[in-house]
């Protein structure tokens, strides 16, 4: 399986660094502060980024006391402006794809990824390797594009009013997981679309239990400033996780819990079909 590496071109490069570099941006206001908010206390952990991309991150992971922090991109591009502008010697930069991180030879107690997963086609693969390099209790923290996003398929996103003011959010196919190709910079650049139930059932049975979830919506302070923000009530940008990797023995005991509960509720159910049986035969007698 081939991985996209689209921030390596040119043109989508610069347009993207343009975004970023302005101090008014959806992922300043919105993203960030929600992910520094769900992350754990960082004092002598060691911790891993999935798409580090300007390593931004990771500096501030080891600005805040992390021990080791290891930082994977699939762009060289985007790893040269980390090395550059935020390099320090607690920090390894490594450009490889994240589908190939069982390659890693060392573990973490935290892992994290940051609008990058909406990029993998494999996202069950990736969260195995992330659930075999965590410790036991290590915590998986990842932030992507939220589904009601990565679902759009074509066509207007919003009906709009006379004056172009957004009513409504204008959604379709978000039952149709997969691929989806836009144009961002430049044509063809692709994205991955899985449901909230994809993504929430792939974390429990690799054996990870959800701590929290977060879709950033605007405050009324922020909105008087940049009113613009408003249509994320209809529709959040970004979906947060944060999940744990559960002890192998709670897990194993989780899911023989749950095999004997649906044993014990199948059996009630054949329970109540023959009480119906026999209840509908004595009446035709
Ligand atoms: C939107 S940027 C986010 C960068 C950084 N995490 C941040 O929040 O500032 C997405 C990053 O994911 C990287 N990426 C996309 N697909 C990837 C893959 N399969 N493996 C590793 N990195 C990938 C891109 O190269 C890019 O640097």
């Amino acid at each position: 399986m081939a991985q996209q590496n689209i921030y390596d071109n040119e043109i989508f490069f610069e347009g993207y660094k343009k975004i970023r570099d302005k101090e008014v941006n959806a992922n300043n206001l919105f993203e960030m502060p929600a992910l520094f908010f769900m992350m754990p206390n960082l004092e002598g952990k060691r911790v891993l980024d999935l798409g580090c991309g300007f390593g931004e991150h990771c500096k501030r992971f080891v600005d805040c006391g992390a021990e080791r922090v290891v930082g994977v991109d699939i762009s060289e591009k985007m790893l040269e402006v980390a090395m550059t502008e935020n390099g320090d010697t607690r920090i390894t930069y490594m450009n490889i794809p994240m589908e190939e991180i069982a390659q890693l030879q060392e573990r973490f107690d935290i892992v994290i990824s940051s609008l990058a997963f909406h990029y993998v086609e494999d996202f069950a693969g990736v969260v195995r390797n992330v659930y075999s390099l965590l410790d036991e209790n290590g915590i998986f923290l990842f932030s992507q594009e939220n589904p009601l996003c990565t679902c759009h398929s074509g066509g207007d996103r919003w009906t709009r009013d006379e004056n172009g003011n957004k009513l409504h959010l204008n959604l379709s196919d978000y039952g149709v997981e997969g691929e989806r190709e836009s144009v961002w910079f430049v044509d063809g650049v692709k994205k991955y679309h899985r449901t909230f139930s994809t993504i929430i059932n792939t974390l429990v049975e690799t054996g990870f239990s959800i701590e929290k979830m977060i879709e950033p919506l605007p405050t009324e302070e922020l909105l008087e400033k940049y009113p613009d923000y408003r249509d994320l009530f209809h529709k959040p940008d970004f979906l947060l996780i944060r999940a744990r990797k559960l002890e192998l023995e709670l897990f194993k005991n989780l899911a023989e819990a749950e095999e004997d509960v649906s044993v014990q509720r199948t059996a009630r159910i054949n329970d109540t079909f023959t009480d119906i049986r026999t209840a509908l035969e004595a009446r035709r007698e």
